[in-house]
């Protein structure tokens, strides 16, 4: 009997319907509720991405300042609950901190609850490891604002507020990825909220998925010059090892919000004094590419989002350690939206698995 055929990581497997969005791998397009991710970025605020995200369209000014109101208020009250227990928290880290931080919420929380404790848990984390004192939250700024004002980044201003939101808006929402699917697997059990959010974010976590920025950045040093990219990533492949920021599973072509965040940066440059990082990341970006089509002539192995996040926290003083801290800051927006359509469409996720150990023997 042939053995029935198995779909290893689920690739091209569809599980479900989303009204959410859709990510059409082929063409490299990403749309967000019928809008396109280039639309979204680079001038709605996180706030409206959320919007989009939970009401099904975008939020008019008053439900704007709403949004932005019940955010400010859930990140003070995430403020006050964790401040008195941040040292024992934040032992550990960032991820497993935000995790920790994510855990002491009750079963009736709200997504709001959820994304203000991921902010103040991160934001408060790059205070501790720098030995300085956790900042209170102002409630009237904008989330992105805050989250870098709590974190006492160098550069809090209206342009670095800016680029934050551009980012947050830009990685909020992205189909059913790894850790969406984990959320909704939770949520599809009938647990709480704070339970699939713990789920999506701790699979976040892994090198492939969510954690591949910061070693983006260590690439870069390690390369130093874009002459020397060419050699780097020759050695790096015939070493056996991936080149981070490279390759997706769905995209065959360059990922759109790569483009996107690439964009974001060059209009932050005249702020931006790492413009030559710039420079080195594309030198290293045509490197890889060219390289990988050589090694996989039929795949199409291109940048993805994390190859420019990386530039983008970087120039935004957030240090490394905290990168998937601040991706899973805005990811959170979209878990929540799988999670409310996941409970309201969906039936129990529980797939099988070919039997392959020993058999007992019984007749
Ligand atoms: N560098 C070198 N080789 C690669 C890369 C890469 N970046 N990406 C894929 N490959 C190779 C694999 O080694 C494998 O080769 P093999 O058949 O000789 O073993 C082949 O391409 C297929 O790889 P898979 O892991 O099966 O392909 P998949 O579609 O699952 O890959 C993934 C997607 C995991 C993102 C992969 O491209 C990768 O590891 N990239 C580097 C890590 C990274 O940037 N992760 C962030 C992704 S974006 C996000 O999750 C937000």
């Amino acid at each position: 009997m042939s053995e029935p055929r198995i779909f290893e990581g689920l690739e091209g497997v569809l599980v479900a319907r989303t009204e959410l969005s859709e990510v059409d791998g082929a063409c490299g397009r990403l749309t967000v509720r019928g809008h396109p991710i280039e639309a979204l970025a680079g001038g709605l605020p996180f706030e409206a991405m959320l919007g989009l995200l939970l009401d099904g369209k975008l939020p008019d000014a008053v439900r704007l300042a709403e949004l932005v109101a019940e955010l400010g208020t859930a990140r003070a009250r995430a403020h006050a609950a964790l401040a008195p227990r941040f040292a024992a928290l934040c032992s550990n880290d960032a991820m497993t901190t935000l995790l920790s931080g994510l855990a002491t919420l009750p079963n009736d929380a709200t997504s709001s609850d959820a994304l203000a404790t991921a902010a103040v848990t991160t934001a408060h984390w790059i205070q501790t490891q720098r030995g300085e004192p956790l900042l209170s939250p102002r409630p009237e700024l904008t989330h992105a604002l805050d989250l870098l004002a709590m974190a006492n980044l160098p550069a809090a201003s209206e342009a670095q507020g800016k680029l934050l939101d551009a980012y947050l808006v830009t990685v909020a929402e992205h189909g059913f990825n790894a850790s969406t699917f984990a959320a909704r697997v939770t949520a599809s059990t009938g647990a709480a909220l704070p339970a699939a959010m713990l789920a999506g974010v701790a699979t976040l976590s892994g090198p492939l998925h969510g954690g591949a920025p910061g070693p983006v950045l260590d690439m870069l040093d390690a390369v130093g010059e874009p002459e020397r990219a060419l050699r780097y990533v020759r050695a790096e492949l015939l070493a056996g090892r991936r080149i981070m920021g490279m390759g997706h599973r769905i995209y065959r072509v360059r990922d759109p919000r790569a483009f996107v965040l690439e964009r974001a940066l060059e209009a932050f440059r005249s702020h931006d004094r790492s413009s030559p990082r710039l420079e080195l990341a594309r030198a290293v970006e045509t490197a890889a590419e060219a390289e990988l089509s050589r090694k996989y002539p039929e795949r199409a192995i291109r940048a993805n989002v994390e190859f420019y996040t990386a530039l983008l926290l970087e120039a935004l003083a957030i240090p490394r350690p905290a990168f998937t801290a601040i991706f899973a800051c805005a990811r959170l927006a979209g878990y929540a939206a799988h999670y409310a359509e996941q409970r309201r469409t969906g039936r129990l996720i529980r797939p099988s698995a070919l039997y392959v150990g020993p058999h007992s023997g019984h007749p």
